[in-house]
């Protein structure tokens, strides 16, 4: 599904549910729900032009369009209520659909106390259980999605979306957020996608997936913990953006394979004030996120960088980000250092806990890997 092909989803979803319920408030003729519905009308032809049918599952209390979880926001909660509301599972749109048809469906859709509504197919709308209409290929596709698959899917946004901070141009808030939400979707529909976590394959890659593997990794530490809703979704948030001080150093430093002197050190110890900085000053960026950005390489007992009072408090999500960043660089072959097997890293992270890094969170996050990355190969490039 191309970012389009979503919008339009989301909006059809919107036009619907607003459509339905008007229709609770008033009745399913009313001039305002003709209108929603006409507009939900257009918003599916766009969607006929590459779908032969919109089809969307219930699937675990998801959305699934595409054999992909739809972005959750208020729209797609209000049509997942509805929908399970009135036993819903499976909906399919065909292409004929006209507006009465799809005016009987705004009407299921809404909320009458007065009168219930039958759940029953018209010509080009059908209801059903998703365990009875799936067909075995339904059933494998679906069980082969899995996270790579998206982040396949969004490396290329999110790639266009660090270069546009590197050009100085403005960064695209709706973007991360919509990344973010899908691995986090990812999490709850498969509790082990963070082993999907990737090597780093090319250094122009090295943004996305460094960032992504800390992202996933930052999750997984947090829904460990018990942390979910709003607060996860900005931990996820502030892992993506960690790093985005380096878009303003050179990349002749961040793609040095051998070891920096010390001037160059210098000016990389810079990327995390940089970022901070830059964060701050854009508009829909979590607080949470500008934090992580400055206080990532602080660690446990302050002796990183940049420089902070003993007294200093590291928020717990830098704490988070530190472990993950940790594990990210040893797990991943650096061009002028042996590599790790995991046995090794673990025995490394495990002398660290308590000094460079936050112990119970250290403790936590071992407990996750020993448990889950056994298998995990060390692949062939540089991190800084
Ligand atoms: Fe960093
Ligand atoms: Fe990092």
């Amino acid at each position: 599904m191309t970012v389009s092909q979503h919008d339009n989803l989301q909006k059809l979803i919107k036009l619907l549910t607003t459509a339905a319920a008007n229709a609770s408030l008033y009745h399913s003729e009313h001039r305002q729900v003709i209108r929603l519905c006409r507009q939900a009308l257009n918003e599916l032809q766009l969607l006929f032009n590459t779908h032969s049918d919109v089809t969307l599952k219930v699937i675990e209390g998801q959305l699934i369009f595409d054999n992909k979880p739809v972005v959750e926001n208020l729209s797609v909660n209000r049509l997942l209520e509805s929908l399970n509301r009135n036993g819903i599972s499976f909906l399919k749109i065909a292409t004929d659909v006209y507006a009465e048809e799809l005016l009987g469906l705004i009407n299921i859709l809404s909320k009458n106390p007065d009168k219930q509504i039958a759940v029953k197919d018209s010509e080009n709308i059908h209801f059903g259980q998703v365990e009875i209409r799936f067909t075995r290929s339904d059933q494998h596709q679906l069980a082969s999605w899995d996270f790579t698959e998206i982040a396949t899917h969004e490396a290329d946004r999110f790639m266009d979306i660090y270069q546009t901070v590197r050009s100085k141009q403005k960064l695209e808030m709706t973007g991360i957020n919509e990344i973010v939400n899908g691995f986090v979707n990812a999490f709850n529909c498969q509790s082990d996608a963070f082993m999907a976590i990737a090597p780093l394959r090319a250094m122009d890659e090295y943004t996305y997936t460094h960032s992504t593997n800390i992202c996933m990794l930052n999750l997984a530490q947090a829904k460990a913990l018990g942390i979910a809703g709003q607060l996860l979704n900005d931990i996820g948030i502030a892992a993506m953006l960690h790093d985005i001080g380096k878009m303003f150093i050179s990349p002749d430093i961040l793609s040095k394979s051998e070891q920096l002197d010390d001037a160059e050190w210098q000016i990389m110890q810079q990327h995390p004030r940089l970022g901070a900085e830059y964060l701050l000053n854009t508009p829909g960026v979590p607080r949470l996120a500008v934090v992580t950005a400055f206080e990532h390489h602080m660690r446990y007992d302050n002796s990183g960088y940049p420089q902070a009072a003993n007294s200093w408090q590291q928020h717990i999500c830098s704490h988070m980000t530190a472990i993950s960043d940790t594990y990210d660089a040893m797990r991943t072959n650096r061009a002028y250092e042996e590599s790790l097997d995991t046995d090794q890293i673990l025995a490394i992270m495990l002398e660290l806990a308590g000094n460079k890094l936050h112990p119970r969170l250290t403790y936590n996050f071992l407990q996750i890997i020993s448990e889950r990355d056994k298998d995990t190969e060390p692949s062939n490039y540089t991190t800084l």
